[in-house]
């Protein structure tokens, strides 16, 4: 679906939602103001556990969907940006602001004096588009902070094929149980961390929950010239070339009491 009528059916389910909520029943629901009474979510208990160490104030989410990791994570300031929201913007929590855009329209319009020091990439889960997210959340990310990545482990194959379409057309032609995960070929931005990027340090969540990137700036390493990165690592290995039996090394696997104690300590430096 292009970027038009994605907006236009976003604004025709918030005209939909203020309507039904004048007739006395909302169509969409509403954020929570109080991220502790909110629904909850694995992402954002793990965002909060970060943040707790670097004590930030300011969280960006791209990709929020029905918002449940916005509304959870405790930060003073938090921008969400989706061209396809499923919950209410008429009334948002206080120090919540949001955009319906694309990642690539919100980045090519935000003051390059903004920093956040939370990030979460969850959009579009294509290598090229998160890529590309990645490297300007990195010219927004304050000193001492992070960025996580969704889905940065696929499940096996099928789940890896970057247009969500054609893996489910392959899930059903190779007789896969349904309903089952996407990830996209995300693990490329793992792939292109280790071989483009020794100005970063970066580990993977594994063990229980979801498998996520966590990435921060390594100290003493001035920011490399994003713009010519883009184009220089654009044809990382495909799924088949990449995995054996288990999570290739340049994943940096770890647990999240790991990736905690790796955090803090970059944090006290
Ligand atoms: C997996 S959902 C996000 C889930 C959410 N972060 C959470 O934790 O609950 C992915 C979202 O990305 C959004 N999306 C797709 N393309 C995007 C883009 N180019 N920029 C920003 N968001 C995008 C979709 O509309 C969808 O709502």
């Amino acid at each position: 679906m292009d970027a038009t009528s994605t907006s236009a059916r976003n604004k025709v389910r918030q005209l939909r939602h203020k309507l039904s909520r004048m007739m006395g029943k909302a169509h969409l629901r509403e954020l929570n103001n109080n991220p502790d009474l909110s629904t909850g979510s694995a992402t954002a208990a793990r965002i909060n556990e970060l943040l707790k160490l670097n004590l930030g104030i300011s969280y960006l989410e791209i990709g929020v969907a029905h918002g449940e990791t916005l509304e959870s994570v405790r930060a003073e300031r938090r921008t969400g940006v989706d061209p396809s929201p499923v919950f209410a913007l008429d009334r948002l929590p206080r120090g919540l602001s949001f955009h319906s855009v694309t990642s690539d329209q919100f980045f090519a319009r935000l003051d390059q004096r903004v920093s956040f020091d939370a990030v979460l990439l969850d959009g579009l889960h294509a290598f090229t588009q998160t890529y590309r997210d990645l490297l300007n959340a990195l010219k927004h990310l304050g000193p001492r902070g992070f960025i996580l990545i969704d889905d940065t482990v696929p499940a096996d194959a099928a789940s890896a094929i970057p247009s969500q379409k054609e893996a489910v057309r392959v899930a059903i032609a190779s007789n896969l149980p349904f309903p089952r995960p996407w990830m996209g070929d995300v693990y490329k931005v793992v792939q292109t961390l280790s071989i483009a990027h020794p100005d970063l340090e970066y580990y993977t969540y594994v063990g229980s929950g979801r498998h996520q990137t966590v990435v921060w700036r390594k100290l003493g390493h001035k920011p490399l010239d994003t713009e010519s990165l883009l184009g220089e690592s654009s044809s990382p290995m495909e799924f088949d070339q990449t995995w054996t039996q288990s999570l290739p090394e340049w994943f940096h696997a770890a647990t999240d009491e790991q990736i905690q104690k790796a955090f803090e300590q970059f944090i006290a430096r």
